[in-house]
């Protein structure tokens, strides 16, 4: 482990669906591999076996009428599994952890998009994740259209059915949903400044990943070892 750093770091991405989060961890996670730095890239929700079974039952689209705070509740159930048996223990041991999606996106969705406020978001969050909060947020900005458009052939290509089976359950949700979620990431980053970084996925991914190894160079000085 570099000298310097004494405790792991803590990274999450948050956007709209389709905004390339997941291929921006795993490009950033190369790039840190390479500088000799442990990487564990993990997602929500999920992360855990537990969590997984969570996701599952948050995404299937054949969950129908699951009320909007039972759906906060399963986000946080799963969350409190990923901290208690994967990421804490990877910082105790001083990695960097690539989180795609943490508590942002509840408040972002549920909070946002749901209309349940960010309070109850916040509040759990103390409660039940011990307010662990990131070193660094990235916020990938993009088009509500767009993304959710990328989100909707992304899982069709996936889908051999071709009948749009594997869209997920939020992905069947309004450009007004998708606008309240984008406006409440927006005044996340407005609020908290030195944590939220708001980087523009409007281009290519090389772009993207460009802009991303920069900010994560300067704020959390991790490439003291090619500098
Ligand atoms: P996923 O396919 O991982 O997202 P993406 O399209 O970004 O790759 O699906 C996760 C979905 O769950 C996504 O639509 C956002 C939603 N979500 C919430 O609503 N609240 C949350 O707390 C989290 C973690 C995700």
């Amino acid at each position: 482990m570099p000298a310097h750093l004494h405790r792991g770091k803590f990274i999450t991405f948050e956007g709209l669906d389709g905004c390339g989060k997941s291929t921006q961890a795993e490009k950033l996670a190369a790039v840190l591999r390479e500088q000799g730095f442990q990487v564990l890239v993990t997602r929500e929700p999920g992360g855990t076996a537990t969590g997984e079974k969570i996701r599952h039952l948050l995404l299937d689209t054949s969950t129908a009428g699951l009320s909007p705070f039972a759906e906060l509740a399963l986000m946080f159930a799963s969350r409190a599994q990923h901290i208690e048996e994967v990421i804490q223990p990877a910082l105790a041991q001083g990695q960097v952890v690539l989180c795609d999606r943490f508590t942002d996106s509840t408040e972002a969705y549920q909070g946002g998009g749901r209309k349940l406020g960010s309070e109850p978001v916040l509040a759990l969050h103390r409660i039940l994740c011990g307010d662990l909060k990131p070193e660094l947020t990235i916020l990938m900005d993009s088009d509500v259209a767009a993304s959710v458009e990328r989100a909707r052939r992304r899982n069709r290509r996936r889908d051999p059915t071709g009948r749009g089976e594997n869209e997920n359950r939020f992905e069947q949700e309004s450009r007004a949903f998708f606008g309240r979620v984008r406006n409440t990431y927006l005044a996340i980053a407005a609020r908290e400044p030195g944590r939220v970084v708001l980087v523009d996925a409007r281009g290519s991914a090389d772009e993207t990943h460009a802009q991303i190894v920069k900010v994560v160079r300067r704020k959390l000085k991790l490439a003291a070892k090619t500098a």
